[in-house]
Formats: structure tokens, C-alpha cells, sequence
């Protein structure tokens, strides 16, 4: 049974303060787990503060990136074990936006999920093609090669099967997200090549669709047999919409 996962991805927005007031509010009407995971993705700077806030709470908290390394002398760079420090049991691996303004690369993507493995952390791997890609035809074989790099040499422990978000690049943060047809096609697809390069069943895999999702649109994408859950951006930043988006996915389990 795959527990639907719906994850708050807010990139630079909201300062600690804020972010505090946010999960406050988000505490008081989520109080019990239910059918849904749900996890925050709060910049850095939030991360020790929110940690505090959620413990012991059904709210889970992630990270939007990880280092390789250990520790050591890599100024501005944050590894795995400091995540984990600060109560992350996720984090955001390869975000089309990481992938497109700070040009990180399928070969650093491979040594982030390995770095975040290693280190007792659940990655969730982004993948997803640009809108030329689309219109070339391109959009199963980018997402399935960014999978195949990404999961490359990994051995995964039990109790950390990475997650994968499918987050077509033109759909994040334009309003206009992929049809639930085609996010339910890539995720059927994602969940083959899962299976093949990491050598674990598929159906254990939980993939999420991003883009441009709403509360008014998640349970069109959850219909299907193969998205378990949403990676949120907009719509993740204003506490009531995040909570009608929430209610929306519960009750979705697959099988
Ligand atoms: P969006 O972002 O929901 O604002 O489109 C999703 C993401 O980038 O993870």
C-alpha cells in the first residue's frame, strides 16, 4: 500500500518567522497523519526552527538540497548529516530549477541521492522535460535518462526508497500543468525504469507529479493508478490553500 505524499516545496519564500506562523496554523488542522504524509520544504534558514516546531507532529520536514560531502571545506554547502540535525527526513534532489539556473548536472544529481542515501535521508528525485523536449517527442526518454543518472550505482536501504517527482519544466509555476493523462503516463513509465535500475519492485515506488498543482486540481491527478501525491510550490506558501489541498489527496492509497 503507497501512502499518498504531498510535499511543500517552498523555494526562497518566507522568512523563519513566517514560516513559524505557517506551521502553527497548519498544526491546528492537521493534527493526526491520517491518509497522507505531508512534509514542508523550507529554506534552509527555516530548517532548525521548524524542526522544533513539528516534533513529535505528523508534519514531516525536508530539505530543497543537499551536498555530496561529508563535511569539510566546502564554504556555503550543507550536507546530509546537518539535515538530519535539524529533524529532515527528506530532501529535494535535482529541482528543474537547480538543474536549469545553477547547472547542476545528472552526474551531481547522482552524487547528491547517493550523498542523501548514505546519510538517512529520503531523496526526492525531480525529473522532468522543458517544453522544447515536449514538442520533440523528447519527454519519456529525458525523464527516463535523469532517472537511470540519478539512480546510477545507488544501493538503496530499506526504509529509504527514494521518491520521484515528475515535474514537466514548462508547468512549474506558469498555472498551466500537464493533463492528468499524460502525468499518469510518465508516472506508469517512471515506476518501469524505477524497478529496472534500482532493482526493487515498482509498485513500491511513490511518484508525485509537480507543476502547477492546486487544490482544485490534485485529486484529477491522484485518480490514476500511479501518482501517490503532489510536489507543491505556489499553492504550497498560503497555509488554507495548502490545507484544502491536503484534505483533497487524503484517502487515496494505492495499491
Ligand atoms: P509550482 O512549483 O507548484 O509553483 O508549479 C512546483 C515545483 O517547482 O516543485
Amino acid at each position: 500500500m503507497r501512502k499518498p505524499l504531498i510535499a511543500a516545496n517552498w523555494k526562497m519564500n518566507k522568512l523563519h518567522r513566517d514560516a513559524l506562523v505557517f506551521a502553527e496554523k497548519l498544526l491546528l488542522t492537521f493534527k493526526n497523519q491520517g491518509d497522507c504524509e505531508v512534509l514542508i520544504c523550507p529554506p534552509y534558514t527555516s530548517l532548525a526552527a521548524l524542526g522544533r516546531a513539528i516534533e513529535g507532529s505528523p508534519i514531516l520536514l525536508g530539505a530543497q538540497n543537499v551536498y555530496w560531502e561529508e563535511q569539510g571545506a566546502f564554504t556555503g554547502e550543507i550536507s546530509a548529516a546537518m539535515l538530519v540535525d535539524c529533524g529532515c527526513r527528506y530532501v529535494i534532489i535535482g529541482h528543474s530549477e537547480r538543474r536549469g539556473q545553477m547547472a547542476e548536472s545528472d552526474q551531481e544529481v547522482n552524487r547528491k541521492v547517493k550523498a542523501a542515501l548514505a546519510g538517512s535521508l529520503i531523496p526526492i528525485i525531480c525529473v522532468g522535460e522543458t517544453s522544447e523536449q515536449r514538442e520533440a517527442g523528447l519527454t519519456q526518454e529525458v525523464v527516463a535518462t535523469q532517472l537511470q543518472a540519478a539512480l546510477e550505482g545507488c544501493a538503496v536501504p530499506a526504509g529509504f526508497w527514494p521518491v520521484v517527482a515528475y515535474e514537466p519544466v514548462w508547468a512549474i509555476g506558469s498555472g498551466r500543468s500537464a493533463s492528468a493523462e499524460d502525468a499518469e503516463e510518465v508516472a506508469a513509465l517512471l515506476r518501469r525504469e524505477f524497478e529496472e535500475a534500482a532493482k526493487i519492485p515498482g509498485d513500491t515506488l511513490r511518484v508525485l507529479y509537480g507543476g502547477s498543482v492546486k487544490s482544485t486540481n490534485i485529486a484529477d491527478f491522484m485518480q490514476g493508478e500511479n501518482v501517490d501525491g503532489a510536489l507543491v510550490g505556489g499553492a504550497s506558501l498560503e497555509v488554507e490553500e495548502f490545507c484544502r489541498l491536503i484534505e483533497a489527496a487524503q484517502g487515496r492509497k494505492k495499491t
